[in-house]
């Protein structure tokens, strides 16, 4: 097992009602907030009302519209108003797009330059506005990492930016507030927490400790999901999927672990860059296929290992045929949760992928992969997209 260090400084307020501590977990902050949230899923909800009555004593600013991919254009009109109105804490409204853009404002009120200088060079944060947040959507984990994913058109990158500032300092998990997730986001929402720990799980050092929470995860988000599917409200399963997508992220499911550079991830980043994808559906379709091209002697047992554990497929003496099916069974659950097979079903061409495979190799340490890969190997990867 390897040495690590761990902390993740998140309040978590979990459960039905749990708004009920927004206005201690925000004015512990500051009482100038600014309040950020996406294409007004919110307001439709009630949950943009119920904020803003909890917080009657705030004064409140706001930056609506953060898109899916969330851009840095977005990021910085907020450093804009922090700026102008000496805004005291950020309150995240929304999916993990807003929660992401609301990071990237935090740390950008206190650097003099652009912002996008900070998603090219992480080590440029150097303090941050204190973040709270209130979940809407199960899948990244932002809610409880230091992580964000910001987008810039103008140079086709989607890059991460992490940094331990940028934790929330609290985070409102309510799962009622999922209920109105439409079948697609929720599919795609399952699918990125499930890349998120086999990213972490198809490393070549691991620990029972660690394999068992991924497994544990792996099957609580299959399971939840077509429960979800079925019945949106049921909120046992809304609310397993929740605590599911924040320990998913985290760090807590891989330490002792040897690294992993998240090559699903890189790829799909790429994909959305240039296409402006659903970023769970991008993953659910890269995964099978980079699983495939990373099987061979050194990785069998691993894949032997999740097709038993997680999709209880038989010991078989053919090792190879057995760690094909568990990637069968994956490919198979997420078509039969209704995402998308190949990256034709989303209109993508293959003009660009050159490009983004060096990019994605140029930012992403692949040669720490279970199978090593270089700008060859991501480009057969694409290919089989298709
Ligand atoms: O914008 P609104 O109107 O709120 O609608 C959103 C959006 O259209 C909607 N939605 C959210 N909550 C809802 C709801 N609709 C109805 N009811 C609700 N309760 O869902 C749509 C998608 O929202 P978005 O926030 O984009 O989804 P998600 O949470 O999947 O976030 C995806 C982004 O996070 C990044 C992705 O790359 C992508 O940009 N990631 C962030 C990570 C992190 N911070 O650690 C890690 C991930 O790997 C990922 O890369
Ligand atoms: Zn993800």
């Amino acid at each position: 097992m390897n040495n690590f260090t761990f902390c993740t400084p998140t309040k978590v307020y979990f459960g039905k009602g749990a708004i009920s501590n927004l206005k201690e977990a925000v004015t512990n902050f500051g009482t100038k907030v600014l309040l950020v949230y996406g294409g007004g899923s919110i307001k439709k909800s009630g949950l943009y009302d119920t904020v803003l009555k909890n917080l009657d004593k705030c004064e409140i600013f706001e930056l609506s519209g953060v898109e899916p991919n969330p851009r840095i254009d977005s990021v910085r009109a907020g450093v804009e108003l922090c700026r102008k109105h000496n805004i005291e804490v950020v309150l995240a409204v929304g999916g993990g797009s807003v929660l992401d853009c609301s990071k990237a404002i935090c740390a950008g009120v206190f650097y003099e330059g652009d912002a996008w200088d900070l998603v090219l060079d992480n080590s440029k944060v150097t303090e941050a506005l204190p973040l709270v947040t209130v979940l809407t959507l199960s899948a990244t984990g932002s809610e409880f990492d230091f992580g964000a994913v910001i987008s810039n058109l103008q140079t086709n990158e989607k890059l991460a930016l992490c940094h331990d500032k940028l934790f929330p300092k609290a985070s409102i998990l309510d799962p009622s507030y999922t209920f109105s997730v439409s079948a697609y986001q929720s599919a795609a929402g399952a699918a990125d927490m499930m890349s998120h720990i086999m990213e972490q799980y198809f490393v070549l050092g691991s620990n029972i400790i660690s394999d068992g929470l991924c497994e544990a995860i792996l099957k609580t988000a299959i399971v939840n999901t077509k429960k979800v599917l079925k019945d949106p409200n049921d909120y046992d399963a809304r609310a397993q999927l929740m605590w599911a997508s924040s320990l998913a992220c985290n760090g807590i499911c891989s330490l002792g672990n040897t690294k992993s550079p998240w090559v699903c991830h890189g790829i799909e980043h790429e994909v959305s860059a240039y296409y402006d994808i659903t970023h769970g559906v991008g993953l659910a379709i890269i995964t099978p296929h980079w699983m495939r091209y990373s099987l061979n002697e050194q990785t069998v047992d691993r894949f032997c290992q999740f097709a038993a554990n997680v999709f209880n497929v038989p010991y078989s003496d053919d090792k190879f045929k057995m760690a094909n099916e568990g990637i069968d069974k994956l490919a198979q659950f997420f078509n039969e949760i209704g995402i998308a097979k190949s990256f034709s079903e989303l209109n993508i061409g293959k003009e660009h992928i050159e490009d983004m495979a060096k990019h994605a190799v140029e930012f992403g340490c692949f040669d720490t992969a279970i199978r090593p890969l270089n700008v060859a190997d991501v480009v057969t990867i694409l290919n089989n997209c298709f």
